[in-house]
């Protein structure tokens, strides 16, 4: 989902020096093709009045000629002529500077296996339905594309200034995991939710999660687990404040001011929050429990 850990240091065999591997289209089977169908139409019956209408909009850039995992020569054409964005196969997880570099270049890199078909539920490596499903509709559209090309840029400047784990929670908060206010209510466009049919579903009508207005220097304090469903989402108002205030604000003395400041909990309500909605955690404690048990 992000490109926090990686396993190599450099790009492995048949991988060029960008770590890009061609895609292979040719080379997946039936059943893989059948998967992407079948998880392509679940979510696409779930998210109308769910997502946000940027990402329900971006969903036409998907449709290509033929069913199935999307080839990634088609789908470049179309994401290209609407936002300049272009889609990259990897082999997995790719060092922080080389994702950067891409992003900043408006290159998507995606892993190009697809899940197991006894793992459409969960995942927690992305896979081609979370990268090319969740991520590539809102890089259709130009202000999520302008942001995503800026993180990249400021990825950069965040390895230089030692400060990536709070950019990290910034992308982990937006780009996998952000809501949106909308004139009708909360939407989703986080490619961890939208891919998700259990969290597309939690991450709204759940009363377990908190969701908090989005503040910038808030986002970057607070962690976040990557093994369940989140304990609390951030929304913003609309994704040119979003694209304004990340743009517009100079993240070096954020940093600097962040390092002497502790870290906010999953759950923790802070003073001064924006809470739209305060969540029981009835779900993450059940969770627990389970885990204590089976223990
Ligand atoms: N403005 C940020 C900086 O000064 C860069 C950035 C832009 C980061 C957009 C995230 C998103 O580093
Ligand atoms: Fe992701």
């Amino acid at each position: 989902m992000n490109a926090e850990s990686h396993v190599f240091e450099t790009p492995p065999e048949g991988a060029a020096p960008d770590w890009t591997i061609p895609q292979g289209w040719d080379r997946y089977t039936p059943q893989e093709h059948a998967t992407w169908d079948k998880l392509f139409a679940r979510q696409r019956d779930m998210l109308p009045g769910r997502a946000s209408s940027e990402f329900l909009k971006g969903l036409d850039v998907l449709q290509l000629s033929k069913p199935g995992i999307p080839d990634f020569a088609e789908l470049n054409e179309r994401l290209t002529a609407a936002t300049g964005w272009q889609v990259v196969a990897v082999p997995g997880l790719v060092p922080d500077d080389v994702f950067f570099d891409h992003l900043a270049n408006r290159r998507f890199v995606s892993g190009n296996f697809i899940r197991r078909p006894d793992q459409l539920d969960y995942l927690q490596e992305p896979d081609i339905f979370h990268d090319v499903f969740g991520h590539v509709p809102m890089l259709a559209d130009p202000t999520f594309g302008d942001y995503m090309a800026a993180y990249g840029r400021g990825g950069k400047r965040a390895l230089k200034l030692g400060a990536l784990e709070k950019l990290a929670r910034l992308y982990w908060y937006t780009v996998e995991f952000g809501l949106v206010r909308e004139a009708e209510g909360l939407r989703i466009y986080g490619a961890g939710i939208v891919s998700s049919f259990g969290e597309s579903e939690f991450a709204l009508d759940s009363d377990s999660p908190n969701r908090i207005g989005f503040g910038l220097e808030r986002v970057m304090r607070t962690k976040y687990r990557i093994d369940d469903y989140q304990q609390n989402y951030f929304v913003i108002d609309s994704f040119e404040s979003l694209l304004n205030v990340t743009v517009e604000t100079d993240f070096a003395p954020v940093y600097e001011r962040l390092a002497d400041q502790r870290d906010i909990e999953v759950a923790e309500l802070v003073e001064g929050d924006d809470v739209i909605t305060r969540g029981t955690q009835t779900y993450a404690m059940a969770k627990s429990l389970e885990v204590e048990r089976d223990a």
